[in-house]
């Protein structure tokens, strides 16, 4: 099939080359100049593991290519919307500009051939409907198809779906996603109606986070009683109702879409006089999250002059170079509002986006142990694979003193010199 995806970022780039190693011809459009001349000379212009060798085989197989133009349209089956829809400057709710504009491009497109639209962006229930009347073309079906790729496994995601979710009205539609998903056994793929699908991103999300935020809070109580998180989040996980993934604790949820998705559906719940008291909770604890570990760094280090703090981990989570709403970056930001002292950063692939936020507030290193250099406190914020197997050698050599505080549970505590601290975990008393 043909396939038109609008739009190039962590969405719309591992969507569509998936859908040109699934067998389908793919062209992705973006307004961005620069980034479709850099895709079309395979150059990724953001960090996903897998998709620089899949962008160079199918850029060769000419199966896939960019445009700024809308005019590929024409011979398109299916058009997918992956536009942004960032929270709106002074609300929580989604802006969606982006997506309208779209919406007019493709109209301004569209001949007498039939065409199905998907919206895979995140939209409020409802936004089918809006998007539909801009159209307002006969030969046209709008359905919702959101997106359920993790960054990081936004490939592993799109080949591995737990479901497909299908917000149509249409048994036209419902056919022509069909054979677009044909190499996924029919079970995968849920119809239901538009609003639900609109719905079920934001549920899925929004429980998501709540989840996370349930285990932060039952952290800190850990820490209070004596008990140990990562036993407690064993033996919860164990019953098979609850399920061991997203508990583990940590800094507070972050990225381009927890925090955004969590506010929006706040948002929408609103605007129907609904109160969703447990997404409340999630939204305001995990903003006091960020401050409460901000303070508890500072803790450690209250006692001396000018401290140095090493960081580790930038990005939102590990696998990806993306720093939008990090928890590493709004607890730096509390860190330096609280008190001057020096923050040192180290990050596999994040330096740059954080250096766009937080510019020369804090010194940025590509060598861990460089980034250790006259420590007082180690800080893990990411959960970077590598941060497991630290050398406790070079670190004894470069840092001042044997403190890390390991705010995602994951150094490999070898050395019984250096106290490593653990969220959920009363440090002291064990
Ligand atoms: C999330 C969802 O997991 C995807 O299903 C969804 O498609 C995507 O949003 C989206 O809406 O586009 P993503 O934002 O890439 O994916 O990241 P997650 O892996 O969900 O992690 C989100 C945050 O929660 C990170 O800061 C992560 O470190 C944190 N987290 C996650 C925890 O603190 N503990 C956990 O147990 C799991």
């Amino acid at each position: 099939m043909n396939v038109v995806i609008i739009g190039t970022g962590y969405v719309g780039l591992p969507t569509g080359l998936g859908f040109v190693e699934l067998g389908h011809d793919v062209v992705c459009v973006d307004i961005d100049n620069n980034k479709v001349d850099c895709l079309n000379n395979g150059k990724i212009t953001l960090y996903e593991e897998g998709l620089e060798d899949l962008l160079l085989k199918h850029l060769q197989s000419k199966k896939i290519f960019f445009s700024t133009s809308y005019g590929c349209i024409k011979n398109a089956d299916v058009v997918i919307i992956a536009v942004g829809t960032p929270q709106q400057e002074n609300s929580g709710k989604a802006n969606l500009s982006y997506i309208y504009d779209v919406a007019k491009q493709i109209s301004n497109h569209l001949d007498d051939k039939y065409k199905l639209i998907a919206i895979k962006s995140t939209v409020p229930v409802g936004t089918s409907d809006e998007v539909e009347k801009i159209i307002s073309n006969q030969n046209v079906d709008i359905i919702s198809l959101p997106e359920f790729l993790r960054e990081g496994y936004a490939l592993y995601d799109f080949f591995n779906p737990d479901r497909i979710i299908v917000g149509s009205n249409s048994d036209k539609a419902n056919e022509l996603i069909k054979k677009l998903y044909s190499s996924f056994c029919d079970e995968k793929l849920i119809f239901v109606n538009r609003r639900s699908s609109e719905l079920i991103k934001y549920a899925s999300n929004s429980f998501l986070a709540m989840k996370i935020h349930f285990i932060n809070e039952m952290a800190d109580l850990c820490e209070k009683t004596g008990a140990d998180i990562k036993d407690v989040a064993l033996g919860i996980g164990l019953d098979s109702r609850i399920g061991h993934k997203f508990l583990n604790p940590g800094p507070g949820f972050g990225g381009s879409c927890f925090p955004k998705d969590t506010l929006a559906l706040q948002s929408i719940a609103e605007s129907y006089n609904v109160e969703l008291s447990l997404l409340n909770a999630t939204i305001n604890g995990n903003q006091k999250r960020f401050k409460d570990i901000a303070n508890r760094i500072l803790e450690f280090v209250k006692d001396i002059d000018y401290p140095t703090i090493a960081i580790y981990g930038l990005a939102f989570k590990n696998g990806t170079d993306d720093c939008r709403q990090s928890p590493s970056i709004g607890i730096i930001k509390h860190i330096l509002n609280k008190r001057n002292l020096k923050i040192k950063a180290y990050d596999l692939k994040a330096l740059d986006n954080a250096k766009e936020i937080l510019g020369d507030s804090i010194e940025y290193f590509s060598d861990k142990y460089e980034c250790v250099k006259d420590a007082d406190l180690l800080v893990v914020l990411t959960e970077w694979g590598e941060f497991q197997e630290l050398d406790f050698d070079k670190l004894e050599q470069n840092m001042k003193s044997k403190f890390i505080y390991d705010c995602r549970n994951i150094v490999k505590s070898i050395r019984s010199d250096f106290k490593v601290c653990k969220v959920g975990k009363n440090n002291e008393i064990i």
